[in-house]
Order: structure tokens, then sequence, then C-alpha cells
């Protein structure tokens, strides 16, 4: 069991103290994949319920480093196979290898004292029930929106994905719960041939969401496009196969490369290239005919396949971010021709990224006016997480000619 440990114990660090996507985490190789998938996506799943019951065993505090294997611990003693001694004797071993035999006493008590635990009361109930911090719920509250809907959406057996240019739609016969998505993408149970046809670049795992922001701009056929934001590349290389000439931007360089790969990968031909949205660039003004802001976010759209995305949050995460995605958002409309369209987007849905950052734009920039695709509110589109569609908030502007 050791060995297994030490592969649960490395990924949720990653995921617990260094901030790494659990998505990403899961991308590397692991002897013990299934046992490491179940504990370390139950344990982010459980984060709030297993920081209750650390904060109580151990009222003066853990070492941050002893975390992700207490919580590992307390996950697998209440929901995995394996008897509950064997859990603590191995986990308090473990712990004496790792961090010296001083711990191993400490261990061992915040393990057998776990079953005895109270249930948790108040905020920590809720944040518990939720998974997610009592900041995060209020804003929801305050926005009108029952929380549960965004942090805890419904689970969909069903995988999105849309055919790419080398792919046909003979490539997809036999697939189980096939059917179209609005999107123009399709809906299928999951199966080992999807990853092989992802792999070939025939067909990309993307969410109906994320199609629908590029959808939004009508025909880009022949267009000049510009996403500002737009590692790792899905909106952007979907553009790119509707026929656009388009330009792809990310501020960090190893991200560009993330574009480059996906674009090779799916046979299409994009300008991948290093650009900070907030620093304007003189050849780039009045130039594209569409310009995406695929805003950096908080995230809380996509909880249902990325459930770490409250769990590193901190108050003050959103006072942080919505004046960033104002001013990249009112950069970008310099680039925008006569005539052309300006796409804003996140994959948060507080009202404070979306329309409170629109009613601001539109109020600085008078040539601009929206323009409705699908709105379903005054701003633009607001998609509600369902397990088959990310949240997402889409807003198409016009820029007057
Ligand atoms: C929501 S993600 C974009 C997802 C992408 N559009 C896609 O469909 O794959 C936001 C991106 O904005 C980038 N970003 C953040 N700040 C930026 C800035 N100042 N300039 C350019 N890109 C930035 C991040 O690196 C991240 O890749």
């Amino acid at each position: 069991m050791e060995e297994v440990l030490r592969e649960i114990y490395c990924a949720l660090d990653q995921v617990l103290r260094k901030g790494a996507y659990i998505n990403i985490v899961f991308s590397g190789e692991f002897k013990h994949r299934s046992a490491v998938t179940f504990v370390v996506k139950g344990v982010v799943e459980n984060y709030f319920s297993l920081k209750y019951a650390l904060e109580t065993l151990a009222p003066r505090g853990v070492k941050p480093a002893l975390k992700p294997l207490l919580m590992a611990a307390m996950f697998m003693l209440k929901h995995g196979e394996i008897p509950g001694y064997a859990v603590v004797n191995e986990t308090v071993a473990f712990a004496g290898k790792k961090f010296g035999s001083g711990v191993k006493g400490f261990v061992n008590a915040v393990l057998k004292k776990y079953p005895t635990l109270p249930e948790p009361e108040g905020i920590q109930k809720r944040e518990a029930e939720l998974n997610a911090p009592e900041f995060i719920i209020e804003a929801l509250e305050k926005d009108g929106v029952d929380p549960k809907t965004v942090l805890r959406p419904p689970a969909s057996d069903l995988v999105h994905f849309r055919l790419g240019r080398k792919g046909k739609t003979e490539d997809l016969s036999g697939l189980e719960t096939l059917t179209r998505s609005e999107a123009g993408g399709w809906f299928s149970m999951p199966d080992t041939r999807l990853k092989e046809l992802n792999a070939s670049g025939k067909i990309t795992f993307i969410s109906p969401s994320s199609m629908e922001c590029v959808n939004a701009f009508g025909d880009i056929n022949g267009k000049k496009y510009l996403d500002v934001c737009a590692a790792p590349g899905g909106k952007s290389v979907y553009a790119a196969e509707k026929g656009a000439e388009v330009t792809a931007a990310d501020l960090y360089p190893h991200r560009v490369k993330l574009i480059e790969a996906y674009a090779d990968r799916m046979g299409v031909k994009l300008n991948a290239l290093q650009n900070d949205a907030l620093c304007r660039r003189q050849e780039w003004l009045n130039a594209f005919d569409c310009v995406a802001v695929d805003a950096p976010c908080m995230g809380l759209g996509v909880i249902s396949y990325r459930p770490d995305v409250t769990i590193n949050k901190r108050p003050g995460d959103v006072e942080t971010i919505v004046p960033v995605q104002k001013a990249i958002l009112s950069e970008a409309a310099e680039y925008v021709a006569p005539g052309g369209r300006l796409v804003y987007s996140t994959c948060s849905v507080l009202k404070a990224e979306t329309e409170e950052v629109i009613k601001d734009f539109l109020k600085k920039h008078g040539d601009f006016s929206i323009y409705s695709y699908k709105n379903n509110t005054d701003f633009g589109r607001l998609i509600m997480p369902d397990g088959k569609w990310d949240g997402f908030f889409i807003c198409v502007t016009e820029k007057k000619k």
C-alpha cells in the first residue's frame, strides 16, 4: 500500500498545496490510476468537509505538508474498501517515513478520532454540503442563484466532442447514445474509441458552451479573428476550422505552446503568439472582424469536471479579477474593425464577472451595442451548468460602422 499512498499523496499535494488543476494532474502517468483517481477526486469533492474535520480534530493546526495525507486517509476511512485499521497503520507508517517518526503519534491520534467526529453545523455545514467557501456561496445567493445549481451541478454520464477536419461522421458509428448537440457537436457515452479519435485529431472533446462562444460570432469564414486569451486553444482552433484567419494570443509562453500543439493535432493553421492583453498593440488597432475575450475568471461554471475550482479561492478573488476582465475587454475593443463583433465570455456565472463587466463596458464604449445571439438576459446568454453544458456567459457586442 505504501506505493499507492505515495502516488495519492503526490497527486493530491499538487492540487491542494500547489494549485495544480485536477484534470492536468490526472493526465500524468500513474501505476495505480484507479486508486489515485478515486481518492484524489474524492478528497477534492469533499474538501470542505475534510477541512472542517482537520480544524476540529487538530485545532492548533496541521503542518501544510501533512494535510494531503491526512485528508486522503480520512476519505479512505469513510469511503474506501480497505479496513479502517489498515488505513490508519499504513498512513502512520508512511507519515513516519516521509516526515520523520515525530509525526506518527499525531497522525495516529487524528485518524483514530475521525470516526467519532460530530457533524458540522452552521457555516461549516453549508461549506461542507456545497464544497465551497462561504464567500462564494454568499456571492451566488446575492445574485439570486441557488448555490447548489452551480456548486453541486448534476452529473452526466455523457461526454461532448466535435468532429475535427480529419474526422468523418462514419468514425462515430456504433457509439452508444450518440446525439447531436445544439452547438453542433455530439454527445455520447464515454468509449475508448473516442480517446483514440481524440489523440489522432479526428475529434476533440469540448464543451457545447465553449463552441457557442465561437458560434456566437455568426459566419466567420474568411474573417480576421483575434482571440486575446486563447490558451489552451479550444475556441481558437474551432474558429480556424470554421474558416477564420485566426490570431491566437496568450500571456504565458508555455500556454502558447499548448495552442500550437492543439492546432497541429487538429490539422489547422493559426498564428499563435505570446501577448499581454492588457498592453496595447498598435498594429492590431481596428484590424479584426472578430475579437474574442474568453477572460480569466473564477471558473465556477466548470465544477462538474474541475471540482478543485473552489478549494484554492480566497475572499477578495472576485474583486481582484473583475478589474482585469474589464481592462482586457476595454483593450480588445480597440482591435475590432468598424462593423466588427466582440464576444466576451466567461466560464463563470457571477453577475460581477458577467453583466457588471458588460454594463461598465457599454458605459465607456458608446460605439458598441449588444447583439443578441440566443440572449436570455439583457446583457447576453447565461448558461447554467447542468452536467452536459458548462456554466458560461456569452455576450456579443457590435462596433458601429
Ligand atoms: C479562460 S482561459 C482561455 C481558454 C481558451 N479561450 C480556450 O478556449 O481554450 C483564459 C486564458 O487567459 C490567459 N490570460 C490571463 N491573463 C492574460 C493577459 N493579461 N493577457 C493574455 N492572456 C491572459 C490565461 O493564460 C488563460 O490561458
